[in-house]
């Protein structure tokens, strides 16, 4: 059964929802599943944007019969190689022989290593500031090397304002229905999700995210339609402000991450005690993670959110505790830094 829903009149959500992974990118729980959004934008030309995971490819298909009712599809906008965007491209080109693929140079690459038969297509290759018309809506390409692989790409449409910005200022987590900012609680439902999937999966190129920043600067934006989660059209500054501290390593507020490594619950009994005295000291916001039974990917998510860490592990073969060295190595590979500041100043004084 379909499950579209209109943006505006002729920009229309055909995403789907995937409550069945268990793992994104077979590494990270998502128990509230995640969605893959894409959009067809129905003017004189007809336009898809990116495509979804092919665990969903019934309803993907059926959506795209739905909004264009047998209407050819003249483009296939690329901004993202990503096979849980990617995974239905030879669908398309085979229900749409004549359509005409847009990517940049390296999306092309990729698609040849996914897909070598789809060479001879027909293609339309863009960089920084290409433009492309469909009629009424024209678009404006945008590059965005390493947010999250080098063929990223934005898309920026002059007359709704929408900013379709690929992985980036998306969240884990399925859309039920409510596909937009202002038909969530996204603080409740989506914050934890939205933050893990950044620190995961972007958090090592926060300089590239900070790159995208200065060239929207000169962009009136009244729409940010990502591949995944929410499209925020009316808290725009809320998301924004995040990926602003997400991507400078600064923290969203002031708390304390402690996790620790116990074999026989001695560790486990010191963060315990240590936690106690932190909050007899008034300190708040006190999170604490068993490294042994806990996704590093929820650590980092609390390790990105607030202001001070404290680990605490035994030795282990006279080195440090293996799951601990984990993490450890996990947080080098995701980037971290920028976490030296005074405690006693921060809480105590
Ligand atoms: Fe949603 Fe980078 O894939």
């Amino acid at each position: 059964m379909y499950d579209v829903r209109n943006i505006v009149e002729d920009i229309i959500w055909v995403g789907t929802n995937d409550k069945r992974l268990t793992l994104f990118e077979n590494m990270f729980p998502i128990p509230e599943g995640v969605s893959y959004n894409s959009y067809i934008i129905n003017d004189e030309k007809t336009a898809l944007l990116d495509t979804v995971d092919n665990a969903t490819r019934n309803t993907f298909l059926e959506n795209i019969n739905k909004i264009l009712n047998g209407k050819a599809l003249d483009y296939l906008i690329i901004n993202h190689m990503e096979p849980d965007h990617c995974g239905i491209i030879p669908d398309i080109m085979a229900l749409y022989p004549n359509i005409e693929l847009v990517s940049s140079q390296k999306g092309f690459e990729l698609l040849k290593a996914f897909y070598p038969w789809a060479k001879d297509t027909k293609k339309v290759v863009i960089k920084e500031g290409s433009t492309l018309s469909l009629g009424k809506h024209n678009l404006t390409f945008c590059t965005m090397p390493m947010v999250h692989w080098p063929e990223v790409t934005a898309v920026y449409e002059s007359k709704t304002k929408i900013l379709f910005s690929a992985d980036a200022f998306g969240s884990f987590g399925t859309l039920n229905g409510n596909i937009f900012d202002d038909e969530v609680d996204f603080e409740r439902r989506f914050l934890e999700n939205a933050r893990r999937y950044y620190a995961n999966i972007v958090g090592k190129y926060g300089p590239q995210v900070g790159r995208v920043f200065e060239k929207l600067a000169g962009l009136d934006i009244k729409c940010i339609a990502p591949l995944h989660g929410p499209i925020w059209k009316e808290n725009l500054g809320y998301i924004l402000e995040k990926y602003k501290l997400w991507s400078s390593y600064t923290p969203e507020k002031k708390g304390i991450t402690i996790v620790y490594a116990s074999m026989y619950g001695n560790t486990e009994n010191l963060a315990q005690h240590l936690s106690t005295k932190l909050a007899e000291k008034g300190i708040k916001d006190i999170e604490m993670f068993d490294i042994s039974n806990t996704d590093s990917s929820y650590i980092v998510n609390s390790i990105w959110k607030n202001s001070h860490i404290i680990f605490a592990a035994p030795t282990y073969n006279a080195d440090l505790y293996p799951n601990m060295r984990s993490l450890l190595t996990k947080l080098e590979y995701v980037g971290f830094q920028n976490k030296s500041r005074p405690f006693r100043k921060l809480f105590l004084e």
